[in-house]
């Protein structure tokens, strides 16, 4: 809020680095230090009355470590953002402190830049941890049908995932045929692979197909019903494609500096979703793995968009930067949803539910399967389509239901679903 400081809370047990990080953050004038603590108890004994936005957490603490005391600090106090501090090489310590509820950590000795990014970075992301709620209107997403709006306005629901290889393809591919089976062939269900440059939607759908999004690239302000029609391409599903260019030579021509408009979205790119929406009730859309002009022009119109990730510590911090960037351009953060791919229930690794108590619910856990994804990917038969049964097609199949239940009435902006509603009040976002 205008004119209110971030206030910031120390926790070291070493009085010169208290000291020191006190001093470092007098060079901001937006930051106020509430309180020191020289121990985890201390902290948690003051964290109340102290009301700090922000908790800088030494991870190595006398007594109750700095993990087990970002814990119980939350419990007191859930609306603090706790980053946590350590020296280099304990990266098995952040999982764990990630898991207690810190939402980012840093380097000893940080720079004085590092702190006060991290602290203003945290402090933003409160309005959200309260319960407030960025309004659609003030965000990018396009939100439902205006005036004038043709009868047809798909749903445009997004796939994306910071790093390659996570399973965004596939789960794009498997969400698409799986929402054309739920829905029933009246309704019609568009896959968009924006992913221009290695875009591979297609083979995963044994598809070769004559013609591209690059064709449209020359007509995309003047489209029409039929030139759509021919350039799209039917899977045996329902399912129509719009497959990427088949070398990345042929994506240039959609991906030409001067089509970019006032807020770095590609014009191109836009004016074709804008058309293809009102041709179909949903368009899945798979992309790269990067926010770039195409992402922008795609998340300006986005009604949903999927974050896919697996649970890894580099494709959750991944994850985490990419909300977080969400969050940085007012995108409406209701309409983001998580998806955890290869869950691996045998084997130790990090519970999906951890990555969701510091995150947000996911839509869908879906399983490891080697096995299965992979003969999938070379035979270019999706799973839903060849085991429907098997739990990772299950998985994708009730992630459709989900989404169509959502979309399905065409009142989801009054009566959000309960998941969603309660995302928005819950604060671990990151
Ligand atoms: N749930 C899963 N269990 C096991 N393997 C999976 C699962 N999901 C995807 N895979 C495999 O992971 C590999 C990468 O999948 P995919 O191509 O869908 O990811 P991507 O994020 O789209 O990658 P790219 O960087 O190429 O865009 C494929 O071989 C696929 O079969
Ligand atoms: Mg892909």
């Amino acid at each position: 809020m205008a004119g209110e400081k971030i206030r910031v809370m120390i926790v070291d047990d070493v009085a010169e680095t208290r000291e020191q990080l006190r001093k470092l953050l007098t060079f901001d004038a937006d930051i106020q230090v509430v309180a020191m603590a020289g121990s985890g108890e201390e902290a948690i004994k003051t964290v109340a009355g102290a009301k700090p936005d922000v908790v800088l957490m030494d991870i190595n603490l006398p007594g109750i470590d700095g993990i087990t005391a970002t814990g119980k600090l939350l419990e007191v106090l859930p609306s603090a953002q706790v980053v946590m501090l350590s020296v280099q090489g304990e990266s098995d310590y952040m999982r764990r402190a990630m898991m207690a509820g810190a939402r980012d950590y840093l380097t000893k000795p940080p720079s004085a830049d590092e702190l006060i990014d991290a602290i203003h970075r945290m402090a933003k992301l409160k309005p959200i941890r309260g319960g407030e709620t960025l309004s659609p209107a003030a965000g990018m997403g396009s939100g439902g049908a205006g005036v004038g709006t043709p009868a047809r306005l798909g749903k445009i629901i997004t796939l994306f995932s910071p790093k390659g290889g996570t399973g965004c393809t596939t789960t794009a591919v498997n969400l698409a045929i799986a929402l054309q089976s739920s829905v029933g062939p009246e309704v019609k269900v568009a896959l968009i692979d924006l992913s221009l440059q290695f875009g591979d939607a297609a083979i995963f759908m044994k598809l070769q197909p004559p013609r591209t999004i690059a064709d449209l690239a020359s007509r995309a302000n003047e489209m029409d019903a039929e030139l759509l029609a021919t350039v799209m391409v039917p899977h045996p599903s329902g399912v129509k494609v719009l497959a990427a260019p088949p070398s990345p030579e042929d994506a240039e021509s959609l991906l030409t500096t001067e089509i970019v408009d006032e807020a770095g979205g590609n014009r191109l790119v836009k004016s074709i979703l804008k058309f293809t929406r009102q041709e179909f009730d949903y368009l899945i859309v798979d992309t790269a793995h990067t926010v770039d002009a195409v992402m922008l022009a795609l998340l300006d119109l986005s009604d949903m968009v999927l974050v896919l990730l697996r649970p890894i510590i580099p494709e959750i911090r991944g994850a985490r930067n990419f909300l977080e960037l969400l969050q940085k351009m007012n995108y409406p953060m209701e309409k983001a949803g998580l998806v955890i791919n290869s869950v691996d229930n045998k084997r130790m690794g990090i519970q999906p539910e951890a990555i969701e108590r510091n995150m947000m619910p996911a839509l869908a856990h879906v399983p490891l399967d080697e096995r299965i994804a992979l003969t999938a990917a070379n035979y270019g038969v999706p799973f839903v389509v060849k085991e429907p049964r098997a739990p990772i097609s299950q998985a994708v199949i009730k992630l459709a239901q989900v989404i169509d239940k959502q979309f399905a009435s065409g009142t989801e902006e009054s009566t959000q679903p309960a998941e969603t509603q309660r995302r928005l009040g819950l604060g671990r976002l990151l």
